[in-house]
């Protein structure tokens, strides 16, 4: 039966968006559905922003940053009257099924639109920070791990260059997934995650420890630590102070920021994105709503939307064990 399908990108924008648009608008296609765009995310179903996509907009899509529809985080649309509002546009618009592209920011903005819409809503995890409970990865991630860690190859140069110490900040908002993978991944030599962050002090112990049982092995030597943004109460520069404070000189702090966001999605997010987007176009008209489609063990699965944020993702244990053995074995 024909349907009228609309799909939006919402919150931070995550390479393998475009990627993920694409397996969607061709899976429409091939199933005689109509599809639409929602522009910014939220924004545009407040505002009647919509355009058609059809599959000449597939054309080089798949290799691109960012989103063909723009995002945002949407204010107004969290309140009742915003829901109430999107709820008449998309029935005026005679949308069967919406397909929200986001984080769990944007699957509570979904939900909370249900209680007042009585059509199909899909979630597919789209998000740098990997913070979803329900699925192994979300689109995004996997490029940005490559960033972070290609940044941080970048200032390993420089930092064994002077035998400085650096501090990375990495993005995550309260997750420790990109700090972890980018940490293991760029041989860092030190990490600081929300999951295991214990107090200030502790961890400036710890750090100097290493530092000095280092020296005291090799003389003058670099020392990366990578750290989740959020964590350090002051931030970078707090950490700084108290390194400097603590005896540690020559440190300097580098915050990697949105450069994480960009760029072309690799393979795995190709890949990740590509299946979601088709899965859940092939639920489109079947009885399964409030749900995000995502990955385990490589298998597609379907979880409720508040599985997303009422249950909390643990990081990989063995990766965590890695890292955790890499850290002591060398410097203690
Ligand atoms: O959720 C993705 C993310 O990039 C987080 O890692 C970060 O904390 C946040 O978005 C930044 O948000 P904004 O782009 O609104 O500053």
């Amino acid at each position: 039966m024909s349907k009228r399908v609309a799909i939006l990108t919402s919150g931070g924008d995550a390479p393998g968006m475009n990627a993920c648009l694409r397996a969607a608008i061709i899976k429409c296609q091939c199933a005689g559905y109509e599809l639409v765009g929602y522009k910014h995310g939220y924004n545009g179903l407040l505002d009647q922003d919509f355009v058609s996509l059809v599959s000449e907009t597939t054309h080089n899509l798949i290799q691109q940053g960012g989103t063909l529809l723009h995002s945002a985080r949407c204010k107004s649309f969290k309140t009742d009257e915003g829901a109430i509002k999107a709820a008449h546009n998309l029935q005026k618009a005679k949308i069967d099924t919406l397909i929200v592209i986001g984080g769990d920011g944007s699957f509570r903005g979904a939900s909370h639109l249900s209680q007042f819409w009585d059509g199909q809503i899909i979630g597919i995890p789209g998000t740098i920070d990997n913070d979803i409970a329900g699925t192994d990865a979300t689109i995004g991630y996997y490029t940005a791990i490559d960033t972070a860690m290609n940044s941080i190859d970048k200032v390993r140069d420089t930092a064994d260059a002077f035998e400085r110490i650096f501090l990375v900040e990495v993005m995550g908002r309260h997750a420790g997934f990109l700090a972890l993978n980018a940490a293991i991944s760029a041989a860092a030599d030190y990490v600081i995650v929300p999951e295991f962050f214990s107090s200030e002090q502790d961890e400036i112990n710890n750090i100097v420890k290493q530092i000095k049982a280092r020296r005291a092995k090799q003389g003058a030597v670099s020392f990366i630590i990578v750290v989740a943004e959020n964590v350090w109460p002051d931030g970078l520069h707090g950490l700084t102070n108290q390194l400097v404070k603590n005896g540690i000189d020559d440190v300097r702090p580098v915050t990697l920021g949105h450069v994480q966001r960009g760029g072309s999605p690799v393979s795995q997010d190709r890949l990740l994105a590509t299946s979601l987007g088709e899965f859940a176009i092939s639920l489109v008209g079947s009885t399964h709503n409030n749900v995000m489609v995502g990955e385990v063990n490589q298998k597609p699965v379907i979880v409720p939307l508040e599985t997303t944020w009422n249950s909390t993702k643990p990081l990989n244990e063995a990766q965590v064990n890695t890292m955790q053995a890499l850290m002591n074995g060398r410097y203690s």
